[in-house]
């Protein structure tokens, strides 16, 4: 086959780290690129399908065209559509993170197959982002932009919408991850979380206050490497994410669990009304809170964070 008849695009998922639901509203926040996600390859073909698998079990989760109706369908018309392209094009695309759990699955999704499609298609970058753009506002209504930034990016990085990342220089960090909870819609938690911010609006500001003074923190204790101070921070975001109401049983339960192995401190990340939480621990403690989250069923994943900016 004629090389140029074929292209392949990747995209990386994420953890945030400190500052989820506060960045909507201009706090800053700190995200974890996991320097794996999504992998898609496109080729020109006589249909126009996307088909998606779970590249952590290799199921094929779904094969759509863009006349589909079902979320996946109408992200890859929003992603065609920027393209306006008249070529029928197929595209394969592995998910190598744990799905809908807060990991950036779906903006990883998207930079890979926008990637893979804008490569093919000789399009420029600008399409390529406006793609990700569409595909992330069919899954997450008016996102912050935090998750697109981090699949496109990479690396540790300080977000503040509408303006420039601030890459972290971060050494060292290996995140415990457990997935304790099916995760909820991005959207409806966003949504609760405003309509707290409409009841009780200088309460909900000095939280987000509160989720701001954290994250400074917390971008010293990391580039200072500073761990288990950064643990410490991690519970305290964790709990300010329960007075927004995004925490749950399974999320409280997994943070306890860990802390009570030893862990430095634990947390959500993302949406939350599920998905994944995160740990930090001593080497001593790692086994101990891995143990402690797989003898409860939950599934646990291992990464380790690098961010140079040398
Ligand atoms: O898509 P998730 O679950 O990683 O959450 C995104 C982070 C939020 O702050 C909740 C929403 C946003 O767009 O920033």
């Amino acid at each position: 086959m004629d090389p140029t008849d074929r292209a392949d695009g990747a995209g990386g998922g994420k953890l945030i780290l400190f500052g989820e639901h506060a960045v909507v509203y201009g706090v800053s926040a700190i995200v974890a690129g996991l320097g794996t996600g999504a992998k898609a390859s496109a080729e020109f073909a006589s249909q126009t399908t996307l088909t998606l698998t779970n590249g952590l079990t290799s199921e094929v989760l779904a094969r759509v065209t863009p006349d589909d109706d079902q979320p996946i369908g109408r992200a890859f018309r929003a992603m065609l559509g920027t393209f306006e392209t008249d070529n029928t094009v197929a595209v394969d695309v592995a998910i190598h993170v744990p799905i809908g759990s807060g990991l950036g699955s779906s903006a990883a999704m998207a930079v890979a197959v926008s990637r893979a499609m804008g490569a093919l298609l000789e399009a420029s970058a600008d399409a390529v982002t406006r793609a990700v753009e569409a595909s992330e506002q069919v899954f997450h209504g008016s996102p912050s932009g935090i998750d697109q930034a981090a699949a496109m990016c990479g690396g540790v990085f300080r977000f503040r919408r509408g303006e420039t990342i601030q890459p972290l220089d971060v050494r060292g960090l290996r995140l415990l991850v457990c997935a304790a909870q099916e995760g909820a819609s991005t959207a409806k938690m966003v949504g609760a979380v405003g309509e707290l911010d409409e009841l009780l609006p200088a309460p909900s500001g000095r939280v987000r206050d509160a989720i701001e003074s954290v994250v400074d923190e917390a971008h010293r204790a990391l580039v200072g490497g500073d761990h288990c101070r950064l643990g410490t921070l991690m519970n305290v975001n964790h709990g300010l994410l329960g007075a927004l109401g995004v925490t749950t049983e399974p999320l409280d339960a997994a943070c306890h669990a860990a802390r009570a192995a030893g862990a430095w401190g634990a947390k959500m990340t993302g949406a939350g009304g599920g998905g994944c939480v995160f740990a930090v621990a001593s080497t001593d403690a790692e086994q101990a809170v891995l143990d402690a989250w797989s003898d409860r069923g939950w599934q646990t994943f291992v990464f380790d964070i690098e961010s140079s900016q040398s």
